[in-house]
Parts: C-alpha cells; sequence; structure tokens
C-alpha cells in the first residue's frame, strides 16, 4: 500500500514554494484539513497556486512577494500552519493576524512570540495564544541566538524562516532531535544551513542558518508517504494475527523513525527495502510481520523521534504482554489534546489498564480489550488509534466524531478497509 505524502514535508513545501523566485511543482502533496489550511494561507498573502488531484504547482513570488491580508488568516486546527507562518510573515514584514479553531487557541504560543520578539519583530499574542497580531517592525530582524526550551520543529522552524531576513546568522540550540525537514529542503532551495551536536548535552543539537543573498529555487519534488500515517496501519497490522503488509514509499528521516525503534524493541518484526532519497528525505518501503509484543520503555531523546506516534504505540503497548513505561514526554500535554490524560482516559474506556503519570504513562498490556465508544476530543491521532484498537476487541470501538480524522488522513478508513480491516464511517 501507498500512503498520503507526508504532512510536515507538504506543510513545508506549499509554503517554501510560495517564497521561491518561480514555479514549484509538488507530487503526492497531503491534501487535507490542516494542509488546506495552509493552501487558504497562500491565497490570503496574493500567491496564486493550483491543485490537480496531488500535484500542487505554486507560483512563487520570492521573499518579499507576499502581500498584506485583508482579514485574519484562519490557521483551523493547524498548530504548523500558524507557527510557520508567524515565521514566514515577521520575515516579509507583513501585516496580519493569524487565528484559528478554538482547538488551535489554546495551543501555547509563547514558545514563538517571545524569540520572534527578540529578533525585533512587532508581535502580539493574547495571554501567551492565537490570536497572533503582527505589525510592521523594524528591517531587517536582528540575528538570533537562541536556545528552545524544548525540542519542537515547529518553532526551530519558525525562528530559521524568520532568520531568512535577518541582518546575520542565526544560531539555534535544541535539547533533542526534532524533525529536520525545514533544515533539508531550505538546503534544497539553495540557503546555507549548518548542523552539529551540542556541546551540553548528548542529545542536543544546533541549527545555523545563513540568510540567502539570492532568491529561493523553485521546488520540483515528490513528497515521502507520511510515517505518523503509517503509524496507524503498522500497528494495525502488527495487531491482526497472520497479517503481513508492506507499506511503499514511506518516509525515513531518521528524525522520524522513533516508533519503528520502539515497536523492535517490542519484539515486532520490521524490515526495510528499497532505500532512497527524494529532494534529502531518504525514504523505503516497510514490511511488517503480526507477532507477538512484549513491553518496553520509552524515554530520553527517542520520544521527541517519535513524538506523534504516542497514540498508535500506546494501542500497541495495551495489547502487548507485560508493562510498558513511558515518560519525558511531557510535550505530548500540548498536542491536539492533552495526549496523556486523554489517551488514558480513552483507553481505559475500552477496557485497558492504564495509568497516567507526570510525564508519560504507564500500561499493562491485555490480549483483548473490550471495546465501546469513544471521544477523540477533536484529536484526529487519538481517533485513528482508538479505531486501530477496535481490531482487537470483543465489542468493537465506535468512534465519535471521526470526521476530525480528515485533519490528516483523510484515506484512512478507505486504506484501512484494504488491508482488511473490518471498519465503517
Ligand atoms: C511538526 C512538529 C511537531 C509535531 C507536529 C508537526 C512539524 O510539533 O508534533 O505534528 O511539522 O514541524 P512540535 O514542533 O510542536 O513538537
Amino acid at each position: 500500500m501507498t500512503l498520503p505524502g507526508d504532512k510536515s514535508i507538504s506543510h513545508r513545501a506549499i509554503l517554501f514554494a510560495a517564497l521561491a523566485d518561480g514555479e514549484s511543482v509538488i507530487d503526492n502533496v497531503l491534501v487535507s484539513g490542516v494542509t488546506e489550511a495552509m493552501l487558504r494561507a497562500l491565497t490570503a498573502l496574493g500567491v496564486p497556486w493550483q491543485l490537480d488531484g496531488t500535484r500542487l504547482t505554486v507560483q512563487g513570488g520570492g521573499l518579499h512577494g507576499l502581500q498584506s491580508p485583508s482579514a485574519p488568516i484562519d490557521c483551523g486546527n493547524s498548530a504548523t500552519t500558524i507557527r510557520l507562518l508567524a515565521g514566514v510573515l515577521a520575515g516579509a514584514g507583513v501585516t496580519a493576524v493569524l487565528d484559528g479553531s478554538p482547538g488551535l487557541r489554546r495551543r501555547p504560543m509563547r514558545r514563538v512570540v517571545a524569540p520572534l520578539q527578540q529578533m525585533g519583530v512587532a508581535l502580539t499574542a493574547v495571554d501567551g495564544c492565537a490570536p497572533l497580531t503582527l505589525a510592521v517592525g523594524k528591517r531587517p530582524l536582528q540575528a538570533l541566538t537562541y536556545t528552545l526550551p524544548v525540542a519542537s520543529a515547529q518553532v526551530k522552524s519558525c525562528l530559521l524562516l524568520a532568520a531568512l531576513a535577518a541582518a546575520g546568522p542565526t544560531t539555534l540550540t535544541e535539547p533533542g532531535p526534532s524533525r529536520d525537514h525545514t533544515e533539508r529542503m531550505l538546503r534544497q532551495m539553495g540557503v546555507q544551513v549548518e548542523e552539529g551536536a551540542g556541546q551540553e548535552a548528548a542529545q542536543e543539537r544546533w541549527v545555523r542558518l545563513y540568510p540567502p543573498e539570492t532568491a529561493l529555487r523553485p521546488l520540483q519534488i515528490t513528497i515521502p508517504g507520511d510515517m505518523s500515517s503509517a503509524a496507524f496501519l503498522l500497528v494495525a497490522a502488527l495487531l491482526t494475527p497472520g497479517s503481513l503488509v508492506t507499506l511503499a514509499g514511506v518516509g525515513l528521516n531518521p528524525t522520524r523513525t522513533g516508533l519503528l525503534d520502539a515497536l523492535r524493541s517490542m519484539g515486532a518484526d520490521i524490515a526495510i527495502s528499497n532505500e532512497q532519497e527524494m529532494a534529502g528525505e531518504p525514504m523505503g518501503d516497510i514490511t511488517l510481520r503480526a507477532g507477538e509484543l512484549h513491553g518496553t520503555e520509552i524515554g530520553g531523546d527517542l520520544v521527541v523521534r517519535m513524538i506523534d506516534e504516542f497514540p498508535a504505540f500506546a494501542v500497541a503497548a495495551a495489547l502487548a504482554e507485560g508493562q510498558t513505561t513511558v515518560r519525558d514526554a511531557l510535550e505530548l500535554r500540548h498536542k491536539e489534546s492533552d495526549r496523556i490524560t486523554m489517551l488514558c482516559q480513552e483507553l481505559q474506556a475500552v477496557g485497558a489498564d492504564v495509568t497516567e503519570t507526570a510525564d508519560g504513562f504507564v500500561i499493562y498490556g491485555k490480549p483483548l480489550l473490550t471495546g465501546g465508544t469513544i471521544n477523540p476530543h477533536r484529536d484526529h491521532r487519538l481517533a485513528m488509534s482508538l479505531a486501530v484498537a477496535g481490531l482487537r476487541s470483543v465489542n468493537g470501538i465506535t468512534v465519535q466524531g471521526a470526521e476530525i480524522i480528515n485533519e490528516s488522513f483523510p484515506s484512512f478508513a478507505q486504506n484501512l478497509s484494504e488491508l482488511g480491516a473490518a471498519i465503517s464511517v
């Protein structure tokens, strides 16, 4: 099976194409709720684009080609859209208001507002949350040397994008290896971006961006399949006796493959083949065979390498033999829902043995779950992981408000059903 394009890479390709000089062609772009929010933003900023199936063409007008929008930009439920846009608009010197759904308005924005203000950006939030208001401030922006308090690709990307318009090189240090799609894509477009291991702690990383002296090259890329969508199908296959599934052309960027390491540490039989590189991103086929899983321990830098995969992972753990412990995962509380409390609550509701901790959870696996009806709390990944849990439940699982799945993986139910799952919408 092949999967829709990676959400993180799609977001970046759409937005960065708008900053390039000329026409970009992006194949296998993810068409879903959150990427539609980014496309709406391009329209609001006066950037022409055209979507033909999953081929997106964008007419980029260069780093200074964005128009100030006449109304607030609606970023929907997409934190990537609002945080990356804040960086781009800060760099472009565009006046704008960035807003979104009630869920998005609850997400923390101080983490981008404070360092952008340090760069001289005239930006305000409301109690550290959206709406964000950008006014025209001093130009050019000040170069920044900054240590991120938590590993976050959205914060890092926001600041790197603003740094395109800074007076000198910007250096960011992160406590762990967050996804590096921005760095890879900007390099493809001709921007000098360096990186290396930090000195203070084993997992620390630094990245330095030099403001470009020439226009950004347009993109001609095919986006690999989304590892974070693959996660649900991989866990479904692992938990269904007799399954043998190959997911072809999935992104295998090492900052995104933590789930594969976690599942292997539980005894999963996973093989990678056809490895290749596509526009600076590694990709390949993942073949997985169902089998017995045992409990494991997750913590440290593995957490950031599988930050979006904990809902799927927890379902695997709930059906494994023995105890699984997750720690160092406080960031999960700041996702589309509080993914520690809500995940534990909803897994308990279908019969799993889960205990919430301050920065993670402890799960005792069972052979089968009871099942029931669950509330995904408008969190697409909770909805999909609990649907997958239904495959190993006595009574089946009904996910209310399942339309939230369209935010990241509209073909989820269809793909799962093509693999043989009994799922209806
Ligand atoms: C993303 C980064 C992660 C991730 C999100 C997408 C990105 O968020 O959870 O789904 O595309 O940069 P944080 O950077 O807030 O950890």
